[in-house]
């Protein structure tokens, strides 16, 4: 089948649990339903994903997940007319339960079964037509309901911070990306430095718009390299010295819950911190995006991931890439769509259609954008 209208999308590479039903129109790609189940709260009991639990939770709801999103569109199994799914990256374990599932059902159901890199999905967030005027705020130019090509992909996530150069669809350029830790986890760890929960990407975004970004000095590390590699453990490190400077004495287990601010002598207000964690990891971000644009001479941005939802790179960006880069055009989705979700599974699925032998298809924990760089 070359042109399916009705996909059901499957994602299950980490602590979320989502099936989607998509509708490619002429309007651009439909949400009939898109249901997230999350383990996130399970997860922030202990300070991060434990790999076996969020397998444990995926297990739990995938059936569930699926009938509801079948229920929510009002379509049936018959009018689906492919299944797509994440195969990689992500847990093993978390990957396992939604490419096996996706295999049963393509199988009993005769439909193709379309793979989906997860990293790539991502950004086809921005190719999902939400049809709510809210969200077109989001669009920060009306030059163009959809991006065009070439553009910048910046995909800021827990597990990756990349910069790709696409050409068109399914055919893209690795610009660069994290040597250590992502974005995502930059908020995460320096978060429970401060004995604020997971995720940490939401909390320390909301303390910090009361906060002072300037009020602590952090690094920005590789912010002037030449290259488009990131690097964020050395700012987790200078939030560490920094949380041991200011801490009360006897309150020195880092794994400790909630720091009491309000005990410390020296008294620093939690939101400056977070304000000035915040600005230091956008300002690396943002630097090194519109230099990329700069370099390629592009008119057009996508953002994807769940650090695409922070406020504040959404301003800064489109603030430095309208002065940068005079022309370019930034795209962020709405936050629901930002994180993990299978609507945008299934969005790149349209755009990237092909389907294989389900039996042939594996779960990849080890995916990645480099290793595709050129698809036909
Ligand atoms: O894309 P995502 O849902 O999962 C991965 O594929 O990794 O991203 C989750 C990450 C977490 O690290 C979380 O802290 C971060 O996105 N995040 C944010 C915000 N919302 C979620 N980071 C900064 N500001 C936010 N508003
Ligand atoms: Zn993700």
């Amino acid at each position: 089948m070359k042109d399916p209208k009705i996909i059901l999308a499957i994602e299950s590479s980490c602590d979320e649990t989502s099936a989607a039903i998509v509708q490619n129109t002429p309007e651009g790609v439909k949400i009939l339903s898109n249901i997230v189940a999350s383990s996130a709260d399970l997860q922030a009991k202990y300070g991060g994903v434990v790999p076996e639990q969020a397998a444990r939770a995926q297990l739990e709801s995938v059936i569930p997940v699926i009938k509801e999103a079948l229920k929510e569109a009002q379509i049936s199994q018959e009018q689906i007319d492919a299944i797509a799914v994440t195969q990689g990256p992500g847990l093993i374990g978390s990957l396992l339960i939604g490419v096996e599932t996706a295999k049963v059902l393509s199988l009993v159901w005769q439909k193709p079964l379309v793979p989906v890199n997860h990293l790539l999905g991502h950004f086809y967030a921005n190719w999902i037509n939400t049809g709510r005027s809210e969200d077109q705020k989001i669009r920060r130019s009306e030059r163009s309901e959809v991006p065009e090509f070439p553009c910048l992909g910046l995909l800021v996530s827990g597990g990756h911070t990349d910069l790709v150069l696409f050409e068109n669809h399914g055919k893209y350029k690795y610009l660069g990306g994290t040597r250590d830790d992502a974005a995502g986890e930059a908020f995460d760890k320096t978060a429970r430095l401060l004995g604020l929960p997971y995720p940490g990407g939401p909390i320390i975004s909301k303390l910090a718009q009361t906060g002072n970004p300037k009020a602590f000095q952090l690094p920005r590390p590789m912010i002037d390299s030449k290259d488009f590699d990131f690097s964020f453990s050395g700012l987790k490190t200078a939030v560490y010295n920094l949380v041991q400077k200011i801490r009360i004495p006897e309150d020195q287990n880092i794994r400790n819950p909630i720091l009491r601010f309000s005990d410390i002598p020296i008294s620093p207000k939690l939101s400056d911190l977070c304000a000035s964690i915040e600005e230091a990891i956008v300002d690396v971000i943002v630097k090194k995006t519109v230099a990329a644009a700069q370099k390629y001479n592009i008119e057009q941005i996508i953002v994807a991931g769940g650090v695409a939802a922070n406020q504040r790179l959404s301003e800064k960006l489109t603030k430095s890439a309208k002065i940068g880069v005079a022309r370019a055009q930034i795209f962020i989705p709405p936050p629901k769509l930002c994180t993990d979700n299978a609507a945008y599974i299934g969005a790149a699925a349209f755009f990237n259609y092909r389907s294989e032998d389900p039996l042939k298809i594996q779960a990849n924990p080890n995916l990645s954008l480099d290793n595709h760089t050129l698809q036909p």
